[in-house]
């Protein structure tokens, strides 16, 4: 049977488009890899957000190339943006790529996958099961048996800002805003597909305007809500720009909604704001955020903080140190500034590498305090937490997400997949807080987030303590 393995480099965008592709491949009969050895197609999902992710992405393709010399059937596939970027410098950089697909060739990728089928026959029911599903269906293209549990919808594609050190509205173009009514048809399938917690994704959510009935991002969050059968809401990326205190009210008073916001910063000095076009200054960023305390209290705020951009001066780094401090956000994402090629930030004087590594590990330090101090709030607490799958580093052990976003890492109490899968939410009681999460005890497994708990046995020893 035909087999495709997708690799995903970069942010839920791609992640989503990821999915696409999956739902397109299956619905044109293949399978899905874990292993790109094995498969018939191979599928690098691209970023070009900073430089490391564009090196990275040129060594996966080499790396496929041996596979294809292995078995010179296997079709090796790039899309992405740097796919979008790179799209002729690429057939010179990496030949053995059979084919190459922008950001808004996807369409066009699932007819490929169709066509390259070994089996394929060119008739009309084939082309009829291709058209089956929409752009941006509810595939499940990442390999475990828990990713249905988690669906990401794209709401919108591109952006419109230009913040001067950004290439995703060079190769993603302008905003693109999905009409409602094709996003709670996506969203329905998700949830008929298992879906527990829903993330509506855009580079820039909430900006979103329903191009056919003008409805605002909070308007598009309660009609989702409202749904039947969604568990969990939560949403990625906003901009401080157009975050309003409407908003920040849907936040407080939808009970699907997760309590977290995602609202990058960048920097805590007006004047880099300014440079970087950001459209905001520090004490609108204040402001805004005095609304969701005010009305969403529970909420946890996270951010994206980048340091030596052009221009940064030890005091323009110590305002942003500053701002960490007074907002303990609950998490960042720290990026040292990478210029960008075709961007304006990208031409200016840049600062050495050793001084933004410096400034990043400062950062870090002090970002990790108030992650730490949040963290160790829940020790003692019992909470539910979504389940991710078995932990990275120890098998035993189950992952999982709270609705804040923070990860627990508990035994499994020898559960099975299967009886977890049908009980996703578990109840953890908190026993000990990191900077990377909490570790815990599991107590209960519940099918929904607000039902019942089924208890959890007690480790075999207990029982034979008891003896
Ligand atoms: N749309 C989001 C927003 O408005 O903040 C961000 C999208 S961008 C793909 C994700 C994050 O990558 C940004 O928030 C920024 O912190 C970081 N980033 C983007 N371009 C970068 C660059 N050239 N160098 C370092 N970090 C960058
Ligand atoms: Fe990039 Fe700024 Fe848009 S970070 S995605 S240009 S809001």
């Amino acid at each position: 049977m035909a087999s495709i393995y997708i690799e995903t480099f970069g942010c839920q965008m791609n992640e989503a488009d990821s999915r696409y592709i999956a739902d397109r491949a299956t619905a044109s009969g293949y399978e899905i890899a874990t292993d790109p050895a094995l498969a018939s197609v191979v599928v690098l999902n691209t970023c070009t957000v900073r430089d490391n992710a564009e090196r990275r992405a040129y060594g996966r393709m080499s790396h496929f190339k041996a596979l294809k010399t292995a078995d010179p059937a296997m079709k090796i596939v790039v899309c992405g943006c740097l796919a979008e970027q790179d799209r002729d410098r690429m057939q010179t950089l990496a030949p053995h790529v059979d084919a190459v697909f922008g950001t808004s060739d996807l369409v066009r990728l699932g007819d490929a996958l169709a066509a390259w089928r070994p089996d394929f026959v060119d008739d009309e029911a084939s082309e009829a099961r291709a058209l089956l599903r929409p752009l941006g269906g509810a595939a499940d293209c990442v390999t475990d048996g828990y990713s249905h549990l988690r669906a990401f919808v794209t709401v919108q594609r591109g952006c419109s800002y230009y913040c001067t050190f950004c290439i995703v509205p060079h190769v993603r173009g302008r905003f693109d805003h999905r009409p409602m009514g094709e996003i709670l048809a996506e969203v329905r399938s998700a949830i008929a597909a298992g879906a527990r917690e829903l993330t509506l994704v855009g580079q820039t959510v909430n900006a979103y305007r329903d191009p056919a009935g003008g409805a605002d991002f909070a308007d598009l969050l309660e009609t989702v809500a409202a749904l039947p059968g969604l568990e969990r809401l939560t949403f990625v990326t906003s901009h401080p720009k157009d975050f309003t205190e409407k908003l920040a009210r849907t936040l407080g008073a939808v009970p699907q909604l997760n309590p977290r916001l995602h609202l990058p910063v960048q920097s805590g000095s007006d004047a880099l704001l300014r440079r970087m076009n950001r459209k905001y200054t520090i004490a609108q960023y204040e402001e805004k955020v005095g609304w969701l305390r005010e009305h969403a209290p529970d909420c946890v705020l996270t951010t994206d903080l980048i340091v030596a951009f052009p221009g940064e001066s030890e005091a323009d780094f110590e305002a942003t140190l500053e701002l960490c401090g007074r907002m303990g956000f609950a998490q960042a994402f720290m990026f040292v500034y990478s210029p960008r090629r075709g961007t304006p930030a990208a031409l200016w004087e840049q600062i050495p590498p050793e001084v933004g590594g410096e400034r990043l590990r400062r950062l870090a330090q002090t970002v990790d305090r108030g992650i730490r101090a949040l963290h160790r709030t829940k020790t003692g607490s019992v909470v539910r937490a979504l389940v991710q799958g078995p932990s990275r580093k120890d098998p035993a052990k189950l992952a999982a997400k709270t609705l804040e976003n923070i990860t627990v890492v508990v035994p499994d109490a020898g559960l099975r997949e299967d009886e977890v899968v049908a009980r996703p939410w578990l109840e953890v009681r908190v026993d000990e807080a990191f900077t990377w999460g909490c570790t815990g005890t599991l107590t209960g497994i519940a099918e929904h987030f607000d039902g019942p708990a089924r208890p959890v046995a007690g480790p075999a020893y207990d029982l034979l303590a008891l003896r």
